[in-house]
């Protein structure tokens, strides 16, 4: 059993990734802040490293200093990432430059992976074209339409530069389930009765359960899959309308549907975008928030990922939204 080194191990996709390793058999060494949570980390025999991405030197000297107490990191999940930012350049930091520290950290500490696997995107193709409506895949163009797409994209071109590490870069779409936040503000909004759509409703949505990522994760890990990008959906796409009937009809809730114009949208994310601005905040309703929600085409194929990995998502949205729901309720976020 291997030795995993998973960054962002305290948040959504990174405590589900530590879990699922460990249930594998792994040994999981989690990459933290001081800051961060572990209220989702209580695995056996998980271990604790405390190290700022932002500095090479100190990543490289934790790294060896764990090393040798247990020979090598077999393999490197970088999960950590920030998918809003104040600005361009806070994006760039955290998704590129912290990428690129923790790889040379590696070359320095002497600890070439066997895999260093990159929790990257959908965001770093950008959508798929909207007249054809063909799903986003291999063979798309790569065109981030958004500031956290580019930064995604530019950490995946500097690690196919490098010659002596194996990589496997995954490119999920929307993940949602247990402990999600984001998706959970969509579900919140139709227990309001509330039904929202940003220019109309047929913008083509894909979805992957996050216990399906993380499975696809650890079959990474164990496969002899390596120096390629993979796409990770649940194997479908939906339209907006049809995600909502979906959260409806798990929900049991009637709704008004409302539809804001686009102008009106972008009006709105300029405002907050400015304000939070002023206030150094983040905005949550932002130009990049515009471009991903007016942007027609997000559905994706992930047939290679699952013919290369030998397998099929457990999760379609329906069953997904079910166990995600289910979780919510008994973990008391709803009533
Ligand atoms: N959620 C999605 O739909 C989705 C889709 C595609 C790709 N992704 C990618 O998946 C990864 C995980 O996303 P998530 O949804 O699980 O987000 P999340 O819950 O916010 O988790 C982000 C993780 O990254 C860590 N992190 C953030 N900024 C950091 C920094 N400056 N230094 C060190 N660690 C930092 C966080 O640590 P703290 O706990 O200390 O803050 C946390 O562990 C990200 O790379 C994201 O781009 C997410």
């Amino acid at each position: 059993m291997a030795n995993i080194l998973i960054t962002g191990a305290s948040g959504f996709i990174g405590s589900h990734i530590a879990e699922q390793c460990a249930i594998e058999g792994h040994t999981i060494y989690a990459v933290l802040r001081e800051t961060s949570s572990k209220e989702y980390l209580n695995i056996p025999g998980i271990n604790f490293i405390y190290i700022k991405l932002n500095n090479r030197a100190e990543i490289a000297n934790k790294l060896k200093a764990v090393k040798s107490n247990i020979g090598r990191f077999d393999y490197v999940v970088h999960n950590a990432g920030i998918t809003q930012a104040k600005n361009v350049r806070d994006f760039d930091n955290v998704n590129f430059l912290y990428t690129r520290n923790l790889v040379e950290a590696l070359y320095d500490s002497g600890n070439i992976p066997d895999k260093f696997i990159f929790m990257s995107s959908l965001a770093a193709c950008g959508p798929g074209n909207e007249i054809t409506l063909e799903p986003i895949s291999d063979k798309s163009e790569l065109n981030p339409i958004t500031n956290y797409g580019a930064s995604k994209l530019k950490a995946e071109r500097y690690l196919k530069e490098q010659n002596k590490l194996n990589y496997v870069i995954i490119r999920p779409t929307g993940v949602y389930g247990p402990r999600d936040k984001d998706y959970f503000q969509y579900i919140k909004t139709i227990l309001k009765s509330i039904e929202a759509y940003i220019g109309g409703k047929d913008q083509l949505l894909s979805f992957i359960h996050v216990y399906d990522l993380a499975k696809i994760v650890v079959n990474v890990v164990d496969s002899n899959v390596t120096n390629s990008t993979l796409f990770a959906t649940d194997g479908k796409s939906y339209t907006s309308e049809e995600f909502a009937n979906i959260v409806k009809s798990v929900t049991r809730k009637k709704t008004v549907k409302v539809v804001v114009p686009k102008w009106l949208f972008r009006t709105i994310t300029y405002i907050a975008e400015k304000v939070s601005g002023l206030l150094g905040k983040t905005a949550l309703l932002n130009s990049d928030k515009y471009k991903d929600l007016t942007s027609k085409n997000w559905s994706c194929s992930a047939d290679t990922t699952f013919k290369l990995l030998e397998y099929n998502p457990e999760y379609d949205l329906k069953r997904g939204i079910e166990n995600t729901y289910e979780w919510y309720k008994t973990h008391k976020w709803i009533n």
